[in-house]
């Protein structure tokens, strides 16, 4: 049933000593949803499967705008975010068909999480909503041997999750021309091949990226380099070799690096490095090797340094003081020497340290046990 609704205004008129009193009835924009977009989600909670423990009608009316998981725009009756997350955990698969939601003409939000979805019918569907800026698909089991390649092309789009799912191929350049894109997560599946993002990039606004835990090989393109305001970088847990590439680190603002778990060699931080932002800083278990670079030492921010299992080698100087933030520094596994400097002791947010596996000379100094 629709409903009507009344916006109310009052207006003091001081000179009068009295209110005016203004009714507007208006029955355009706030009526409530509009038929086919109730229908359309009628049919995707129905497609749900929640057997006896339907929801519907009892926990919906059929004024969908009013229902707890769904948003209308405030100036039209069309639906424009959904927030369906973790609403049917621990049940059978989910096979949601995305030309149902691509009805909902103005959908700018649709967050999927956690659902257990096993695959997605009709996913180009997606690709009529011009309006779409944020969708999340994470934490599903989505098997999928490639990303639609529409979706690479959303006018729209600013915010993508398909982290933590069964995602097949290549993304080769699928993510190249989204243009308003801010955060990509594909993270945790299986993709494979070489990073996509080695064509031209249209990725201005691009400031976090995750391609985690797949199994990417091939180097890390240098056209990663060219995005200038990519501030969290997560590659770890793939298979990338190769240097690297200068462009990353020069006057980058970077404040999370985690390339931990790969193949990568040469210098751990490119030699003219500038990344006066970097907090984070993640490198273990690849084959970087030379000493820490003089170039890291403009990152007076640095809090974690990470560069466990490489071969890295060289002595520990003093001039590590320059770091007054950094709480962990983890360098076992690799084949620093020489005397491990007395001034560690001065840095005082230091509760981490890592100096195992490697072949530093003399005695650990006694004042590393004093606080
Ligand atoms: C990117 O957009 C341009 C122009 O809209 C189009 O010609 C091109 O095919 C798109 N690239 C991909 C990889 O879809
Ligand atoms: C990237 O994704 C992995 C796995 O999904 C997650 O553990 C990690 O925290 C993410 N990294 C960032 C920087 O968000
Ligand atoms: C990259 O862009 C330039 C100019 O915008 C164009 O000439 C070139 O063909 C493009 N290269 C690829 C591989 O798309
Ligand atoms: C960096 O990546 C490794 C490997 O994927 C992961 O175990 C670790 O949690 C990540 N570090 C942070 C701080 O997210
Ligand atoms: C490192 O990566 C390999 C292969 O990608 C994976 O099997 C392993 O669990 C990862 N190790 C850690 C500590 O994350
Ligand atoms: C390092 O980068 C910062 C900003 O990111 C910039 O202001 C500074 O001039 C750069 N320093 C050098 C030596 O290029």
């Amino acid at each position: 049933m629709k409903h009507c609704c009344t916006l109310v205004l009052f207006f003091s008129l001081s000179c009068l000593g009295t209110g005016v009193l203004i009714v507007f009835h208006n029955n355009g924009w706030c009526r409530g949803c509009l038929d086919d977009e109730g229908r359309a989600l009628e049919q995707i909670i129905e497609s749900m499967g929640f057997g006896d423990e339907y929801p519907y009608p009892s926990k919906y009316s059929d004024d969908c705008c009013k229902w707890e998981e769904v948003e209308c725009s405030l100036t039209s009756p069309h639906v424009v975010k959904i927030f369906y997350e973790n609403i049917r955990e621990d049940k059978e698969l989910w096979f949601p068909d995305l030309s149902l939601f691509a009805q909902l003409k103005e959908l700018q939000e649709l967050h999927l999480k956690g659902n257990n979805i096993g695959g997605l019918i009709n996913p180009e569907a997606l690709c009529n909503l011009d309006y779409l800026q944020r969708l999340d698909l994470s934490s599903n089991s989505i098997e999928e041997d490639f990303v639609e390649p529409c979706w690479g092309n959303m006018p729209s789009l600013r915010t993508l999750d398909l982290s933590k799912n069964q995602f097949q191929g290549n993304l080769a350049s699928i993510f190249a021309n989204l243009s308003k894109a801010e955060y990509i997560d594909v993270s945790h599946n299986l993709f494979q091949g070489r990073l996509p993002l080695d064509t031209n990039l249209s990725l201005p606004k691009l400031y976090r990226f995750n391609a985690s835990s797949n199994m990417f090989f091939g180097s890390i393109p240098s056209s990663l380099g060219e995005l200038k305001n990519l501030e969290h970088l997560d590659l770890s847990n793939n298979l990338l070799s190769g240097a690297i590439p200068s462009g990353l680190t020069q006057n980058s603002p970077l404040w999370y690096l985690n390339l931990s778990n790969n193949s990568l060699i040469g210098e751990m931080l490119p030699k003219d490095c500038n990344v006066t932002q970097l907090r984070w800083l993640l490198l273990h278990n690849n084959q970087f090797n030379g000493n820490l670079p003089l170039c890291l030492l403009s990152s007076l921010s640095l809090m974690l340094l990470d560069i466990r299992k490489n071969l890295l080698s060289g002595t520990i100087s003093g001039q590590l003081l320059v770091f007054k933030q950094l709480g962990a520094f983890l360098l076992g596994g690799n084949d620093f020497g020489g005397y491990i400097p007395r001034q560690l002791c001065t840095m005082q947010k230091l509760q981490f340290l890592d100096f195992s596996k490697n072949s530093f000379s003399g005695n650990v100094p006694s004042y590393l046990g004093n606080n």
